[in-house]
């Protein structure tokens, strides 16, 4: 499955299937000046729909490099829980982490040419966490540096993970995520324990 029309279509059916408030994490990334804004033009109830982000940098709400501010432009009528930045970064993960549902319904991830997704990179310490469900960085080796994300547990416990990916430079990373099983990059790590996995190859 791949485009932007199955996935506007798949999301608006995830949302209908639920009962209740369906719960969702945003990636940061070019998803938001790509996907997101055919969601945005979409007959979504958005009121059904409950947003978080699956990391953000630890940045005002209205700077350049917050996801927040990029999701907010690209998603205008969308209930989103921002993180509060303004904290330091171990509070900051922590309060947001008490904010989330014990299991979300979905979760999308960017995926980095590193094999990266939210704010979990190869070889980070964050990969061993366990115990958090929301951890906090200060060394991203992408900019800028001070950072909250998901754990693996926290993205692996999700009902689905959805992988929006952006741009042919990828291929080759999602190439050796889906194929290669003793691919070690963080995006493989989560598609190896996932509940479900859908990829949107936007490219
Ligand atoms: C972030 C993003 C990050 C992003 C990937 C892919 O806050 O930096 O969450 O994980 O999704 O780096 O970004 P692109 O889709 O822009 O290549």
């Amino acid at each position: 499955m791949s485009g932007s029309v199955d996935f506007v279509a798949a999301f608006l059916s995830r949302v209908r299937a639920c009962s209740g408030v369906f719960t969702c994490a945003l990636t940061g990334g070019s998803a938001a000046t790509t996907l997101y804004p055919r969601l945005a033009q979409s007959e979504l109830d958005w009121s059904r729909v409950r947003f978080f982000l699956s990391d953000e940098r630890l940045v005002p709400l209205d700077h350049p490099d917050s996801n927040y501010r990029a999701l907010r432009q690209a998603l205008p009528r969308a209930v989103l829980e921002p993180v509060r930045t303004e904290l330091p970064p171990a509070e900051a993960a922590a309060e947001y982490a008490r904010r989330l549902p014990p299991t979300l319904d979905l979760v999308h991830l960017g995926l980095g040419p590193d094999g990266h997704v939210a704010s979990l990179f190869p070889g980070h310490a964050l990969l061993a966490e366990r115990a958090l469900t929301v951890a906090s960085l200060t060394d991203s080796p992408k900019p800028p540096p001070a950072r909250v994300t998901f754990t693996l547990s926290t993205l692996t416990a999700a009902r689905e993970v959805w992988f929006l990916v952006v741009g042919a430079s990828k291929r080759p990373v999602v190439e050796a995520v889906q194929h290669d099983l003793t691919c070690s990059f963080p995006a493989a790590l989560v598609a190896r324990a996932a509940r479900s996995t859908t990829w949107f190859l936007e490219y």
